[in-house]
């Protein structure tokens, strides 16, 4: 059943879902080059702005009867209803019965009770910060605060770090970030490994605060902090925290006021816009921090408003189930084009597969057709010089988001000039490619003999016909960029209302942490270990060997 639909059988056994694969077959034949050919306002008809954002869909192996198709799916998995149910503060997270209400933490009203404990969490924030970022609040030894640590992992890391680098242009002066995730101990260590504990303050972010990685990191850190200075009524002058479990933060040792709220309504990977967001807010300020919610909000007017034809975020959510469902792609490709949007791909890796990597509906029925896809990219122009081969010639299909910015923070023209027409270049080939006849050609052309150029021909070939999307920013600003993660956000909650899967729960990543409780006890414990299997006791015995 999906999300909230009144029918009992998957959406894979819908009429809508069999007509869809029908109509896949009908239009397999037909190459989007061609379709373009066809339609001289095939960009008008397949594009839409909203909130900042152009979506250029264009590119896909779509006609007016697909998207008309895709919508009736959407429509009878629920859609309207879900969207309006996020909104109303329904328990849509049902295994955990909770709402999900990320979008509580960008409204401009404080009108109810979750709405309420936003706004007097933002003013908290807005004093903090402005204390420190005006040197009233000091360290020790009287200094101002030049460095904040963040110590979290998941979304208490990515979503936070994502933002603070990609507004690197709004970053304040005299204040830098670093976020510290892995408990691999080198990670803290290099961070720490310029830094004055005078001047350095540490956020611990974790929503549960229970977190090995975010724990041990912690306590390494005041570890590093008494080392210069014993006197451990100064913690609270350097460490503070964002938790929705305030009474866990103080028996770390945090005080009290220092404790930012962070409540069960919120996903992990959802937070980046509540206290979780403190050291975007210390990087950039409070006002470029208000500004980055008002984009995410201008994109939940959008999605709660506009119908499905015309909701930018269900448009991207209907491609990626057509592609995942109906012709056989299993992974997407984010490609930003903007260097500050480097660690996006990462961002986005969490937030739709921790989403979606789900195998079950609503009632528990196993789904045998595909949920999420596998996320995963880097920025452009580098990846054109590693795996874009792959998208070009290999045998996946691999759908594609390219995100570019129109106006770029840096004075060197020319440069992103070149930036853009790679962007759009990629776009064009994919869609494209090149014929046998036109690869011969080329080297005919080019003085080769025809024999030689014959043999070389299906090498350089290019298919083409590989399906695209485009999102265009005008520039990368903290609305801009609030808005295009909210997109996002919003396209990963459409997707799993088609599937009726949650995308709000994360049960699969709870396995490895007991198991991996076992194996540290066997790494930490005396004398060879056979408590495992064959592979785990060899490679644990080993370890303990050096
Ligand atoms: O292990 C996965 C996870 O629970 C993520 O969902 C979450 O973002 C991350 O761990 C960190 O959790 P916390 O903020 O509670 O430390």
């Amino acid at each position: 059943m999906s999300a909230l639909s009144d029918s009992p059988e998957p959406i894979t056994n819908s009429p809508e879902w069999q007509v869809l694969a029908a109509h896949r077959e009908a239009i397999a034949g037909q190459s989007i080059r061609a379709l373009f050919d066809a339609d001289p306002d095939r960009f008008k008809r397949f594009s839409i702005e909203a909130a900042d954002l152009l979506l250029d869909y264009s590119r896909n192996h779509i006609t007016a009867d697909t998207m008309a198709l895709l919508i009736a799916l959407a429509e009878k998995a629920g859609m309207s209803a879900a969207i309006a149910a996020m909104f109303a503060g329904d328990a849509i997270n049902y295994t955990e019965q909770r709402p999900a209400l990320h979008v509580a933490l960008r409204s401009p009203d404080a009108d109810n009770d979750y709405t309420r404990a936003v706004h007097a969490t933002l003013d908290r924030m807005e004093q903090f910060v402005n204390a420190v970022t005006t040197w009233e609040w000091k360290g020790y030894r009287g200094d101002p605060i030049t460095d904040v640590v963040n110590i979290g992992i998941g979304g208490s890391d990515l979503g936070p770090a994502m933002v603070y680098t990609a507004l690197a242009s709004h970053h304040l002066d005299g204040i830098r970030c670093h976020f510290v995730s892995n408990v691999d101990p080198v990670h803290l260590e290099q961070v720490l490994e310029n830094l004055d504990p005078a001047s350095t303050l540490f956020v611990i972010a974790s929503k549960s605060f229970t977190t090995m990685e975010t724990s041990l990191n912690a306590e390494a850190a005041r570890r590093w902090f008494l080392e210069a200075n014993p006197h451990e009524q100064d913690l609270t002058k350097h460490f503070v925290a964002v938790s929705a479990n305030v009474e866990k933060a103080q028996a770390f040792g945090i005080d009290a006021d220092n404790v930012f709220p962070l409540w069960d309504w919120v996903g992990g990977r959802y937070s980046l816009w509540s206290a979780i967001g403190l050291p975007v807010a210390l990087g950039i300020g409070m006002n470029n921090f208000r500004a980055l919610l008002g984009g995410g909000h201008a994109m939940d007017e959008h999605f709660r408003t506009a119908s499905a034809a015309e909701n930018l975020p269900v448009i991207l959510a209907m491609l990626e189930c057509w592609y995942l469902n109906f012709w056989g792609a299993q992974s997407h490709a984010v490609l930003p084009y903007a260097q500050s949007l480097h660690l996006f791909p990462a961002f986005l890796q969490q937030l739709d597969m921790e989403s979606l990597g789900k195998s079950v509906t609503r009632d528990g029925e196993a789904l045998d057709t595909a949920t999420g896809g596998i996320i995963w990219g880097s920025a452009g122009t580098n990846g054109q010089h590693s795996f874009h081969q792959l998208l070009h010639q290999g045998t996946h299909l691999v759908p594609a988001d390219f995100i570019a910015v129109a106006k770029s923070d840096s004075p060197n023209r020319e440069q992103h000039v070149q930036l853009l027409a790679n962007c759009f270049a990629q776009g064009q080939a994919l869609m494209n490619g090149k014929s046998r006849d036109e690869a011969k050609a080329e080297q005919v052309a080019q003085g080769m003999l025809e024999k030689d150029a014959d043999a070389l021909a299906p090498h350089k070939a290019i298919a083409g016909n590989r399906p695209s999307n485009t999102l265009l920013l005008d520039s990368l600003t903290p609305a801009s960029l609030g808005s295009l993660i909210a997109a996002y956000e919003h396209k990963v909650y459409a997707q799993s209302v088609i599937l009726g899967i949650n995308a709000f729960d994360q049960w699969g990543v709870e396995l490895g942490k007991v198991l991996s409780r076992e194996i540290h006890e066997a790494l930490s414990g005396a004398g060879e270990t056979s408590a495992f299997d064959a592979s785990t006791n060899a490679l644990i015995n080993r370890c303990k060997q050096q």
